[in-house]
């Protein structure tokens, strides 16, 4: 017998239909006990939060659960960006092993950004993957973070370096629970909506540039307007290029930079502010190289700012680490950093490679 093999051919192109819907609608967090129910169809519901979240709506579920007869457990740690770490992830895994789960379990992310991607993580993981549905409580969540299927931890190299894409089974989206979230939450949400217009979308641009003002927590209307335009985009975008090859890096406007600041900050600047800098930078550095007409950058910083949105570069604690940041960022290229720069207000150019000298002089950033 001959010691050559034929090769192999490994066939995986089966594609399952994985499309899942996004429910916006004002008081909605009412009906997700009900709805939960009807989708775990038995399995148990791990409800998984952090501390401030977990004492306003995840008590609140947990008990709503009860008297339907669904097994669930909830397991929360502490809020804030610094639990995007393994030691919070391999908690929840345990929490989750030790709690019984089984493949027909289902997580529910319940909370912000760092919920989404910690317990959307620990669902891709524990037992190779359970069912997954986000509901986001704070209006970054909502506006980004719960669709799209990416879900991850921070490590100590940088920023979202450990992760997966695991899409959620369903998203439930409650603005009314904005009314809960402190100001400051509330305006870094707004920064990812104004990213999404810039890249996508010029009639949202200008809505957003009328009804800026009208955006606030207790006002549902202009907001369930905003964050279904949000949501519908990035669903688009998602939908046309699940895995970032091309169109989906434009919802990486502003984050080249943004990403960078973060590091450089220390990780004290918050997520949303640091984008809305880095789509001024962003957007000035596609004025500086014939990408974008001085009126639309003036739009721009016009638009940001009537959302009380910072737009000028902060004084960074490590300037050596913003550079070394921008090299890092892993939607980079070895060979430099690429950008995904506006073209215009609504438009965008991908994979631009900008030369450090240009990003030095807009940013005022030198070592
Ligand atoms: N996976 C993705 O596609 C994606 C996209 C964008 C951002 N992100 C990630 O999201 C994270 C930021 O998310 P975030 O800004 O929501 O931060 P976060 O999850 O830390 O939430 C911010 C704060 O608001 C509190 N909070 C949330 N909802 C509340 C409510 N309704 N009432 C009162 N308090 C509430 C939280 O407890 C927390 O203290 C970052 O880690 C970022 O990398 C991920
Ligand atoms: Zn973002």
């Amino acid at each position: 017998m001959s010691s050559r093999h034929p090769h192999i051919e490994v066939r995986l192109r089966t594609e399952s239909d994985r499309s899942y819907r996004v429910m916006i609608e004002e008081g909605c967090l009412e009906k997700v006990p009900a709805l939960l129910g009807r989708f775990a169809g038995g399995g148990r519901i791990f409800i998984i939060t952090d501390s401030r979240v977990g004492r306003l709506y995840g008590r609140p579920l947990l008990r709503a659960l009860a008297p339907l007869g669904i097994p669930s457990t909830m397991i929360d740690f502490p809020a804030g960006e610094r639990s995007k770490n393994a030691g919070v992830l391999g908690m929840v895994q345990t929490a989750m092993l030790d709690g019984g789960v089984r493949r027909d379990s289902v997580v529910v992310a319940l909370g912000g950004g760092v919920v989404g991607d910690v317990a959307g993580f620990a669902a891709a993981t524990v037992l190779r993957g359970v069912r997954l549905i986000q509901v986001p409580t704070s209006l970054l969540a909502q506006v980004d973070s719960s669709v799209g299927g990416k879900v991850g931890i921070d490590h100590p190299s940088g920023k979202n370096l450990l992760g997966a894409f695991h899409h959620p089974s369903a998203v439930y989206i409650d603005p009314a629970v904005l009314r809960t979230l402190p100001e400051t939450e509330f305006r870094n949400g707004l920064a990812e909506v104004v990213k999404i217009a810039t890249a996508l979308d010029p009639s949202f641009f200008r809505w957003l540039e009328r009804h800026a003002r009208e955006l606030r927590p207790g006002k549902s209307g202009p907001l369930c307007e905003a964050i279904a335009r949000a949501v519908g985009l990035k669903a688009l975008v998602v939908g046309k290029d699940e895995r970032d090859g091309g169109l989906r890096q434009s919802l990486n406007l502003g984050h080249t930079v943004g990403h960078a600041l973060e590091a450089a900050s220390g990780f004290t600047l918050r997520h949303g502010f640091a984008v809305a800098i880095g789509v001024v930078a962003e957007a000035a550095i596609a004025r500086r190289m014939g990408y974008m007409s001085g009126k639309d950058f003036g739009r721009t910083v016009r638009l940001l700012r009537r959302l009380r949105l910072p737009v000028q570069v902060p004084r960074l604690r490590s300037r050596a680490r913003f550079y070394e940041a921008l090299a890092l960022d892993k939607k980079g290229v070895a060979s430099g950093v690429r950008f995904a720069l506006p073209a215009g207000i609504g438009y965008c150019a991908l994979g631009v490679e900008v030369p450090r000298r240009i990003v030095e002089e807009v940013t005022g950033i030198r070592e």
